[in-house]
């Protein structure tokens, strides 16, 4: 996927090459406790089963982030402003990007930033037939890392970076201020960010949404091991390892665990990593927020809110982030 790219993706060669996946598994697991990245989670089968949380009754996110898309689209394409560039930071969202750009005023470009490319191909594909006059221009790229924007075909008022869906709740405090902070700055002194951002709120109502009765959110995350074992050959036993994730109100999250059933041995690459009964390796951290909260890590990224949408229920925000030095009240 390195040389040949189809429909003008501008492949990043900063991304982790495959090879590194061993390395990162097996540093990951040599920590105490032991720890894998949640972008693991996301190869085909995984985005798929994403989608597929989605759909749970119980997984209240994407349902109220759609809603509020739905109810304040034109509000929020105001706020906006004419001339937009569009970054989005992860290209999975189709239906919310969609109703971002039915409204947007004579925007500029889309970019969607996406690591795997075939899911940001897909994507491109079928916005290209739905909005046939916006320039699309897709970046194959980790976003947390610094990236090279493609240039524009004409000079945009403002760069927004859309940052759907919560992610930014994968980030511990720190990290997720230092992703605003790179946002900030690729954004420029005129840009923006709109931001979906999960609202605290009843513990078990999170908890359920972590903990679908159909399982699928199980699968979701034991699909990690899989896509393990096929990229770097490793030999997770999937049944001998148990989904688990639990609301810490201290943190104020969802910590989700890959749990041993029993004690066991793991050959990774050249490791065998010794699991005991009931250990447990950290996969995900889904961080909720009170509107304070969120200020408030948004102020040490040097943003301001400029607006916030949200439902009656409280249940989840889409928000408006400016630099700090210009935000006009
Ligand atoms: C897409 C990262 C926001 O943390 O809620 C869903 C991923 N993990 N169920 C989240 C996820 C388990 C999701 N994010």
């Amino acid at each position: 996927m390195s040389s040949v790219q189809p429909c003008g993706v501008s492949d990043d060669d900063r991304r982790p090459p495959v090879n590194d996946l061993l390395e990162i598994a097996q540093r990951g697991l040599a920590l105490k406790p032991k720890r894998l990245p949640s972008w693991l989670f996301y190869d085909e089968r995984g985005s798929a089963l994403f989608d597929k949380i989605c759909e749970q009754p119980e997984y209240y996110l994407t349902r109220c982030e759609i809603a509020l898309m739905d109810e304040h689209a034109q509000d929020i394409a105001d706020t906006l402003g004419s001339e937009v560039r569009l970054v989005e930071y992860g290209s999975g969202s189709a239906r919310k990007t969609r109703m971002l750009l039915q409204h947007l005023h004579a925007p500029i470009a889309y970019v969607p930033v996406e690591l795997s490319a075939e899911p940001l191909r897909r994507s491109v594909e079928q916005l290209a037939m739905d909005f046939p006059q916006l320039p699309l221009q897709p970046l194959c790229a980790d976003f947390s890392k610094p990236l090279r924007l493609p240039i524009p075909p004409r000079a945009p008022r403002r760069t927004v970076v859309y940052f759907p869906g919560s992610t930014i709740g994968n980030f511990e405090n720190r990290e997720a201020a230092v992703l605003l902070r790179k946002m900030r700055n690729e954004m420029g002194d005129a840009g923006g960010i709109l931001i979906g951002v999960d609202l605290k709120k009843d513990p078990a109502v999170i908890e359920a949404a972590y903990n679908d009765r159909a399982g699928v959110t199980a699968e979701f995350t034991l699909n990690m091991l899989r896509r393990l074992n096929r990229d770097i050959g490793s030999n997770f036993e999937l049944s001998a390892f148990a989904h688990r994730a639990h609301y810490n109100p201290m943190a104020g999250r969802i910590e989700t665990h890959l749990v041993s059933r029993r004690e066991q041995h793991v050959k990774v690459g050249r490791v065998n990593v010794p699991f005991r009964a009931d250990e447990a390796i950290q996969v995900e951290y889904s961080c909720k927020y009170s509107l304070e909260d969120f200020a408030a890590l948004a102020a040490r990224a040097g943003l301001a809110v400029q607006q916030v949408w949200t439902d009656s229920g409280r249940m989840f925000s889409v928000q408006y982030l400016v630099r700090a030095s210009t935000l006009v009240r």
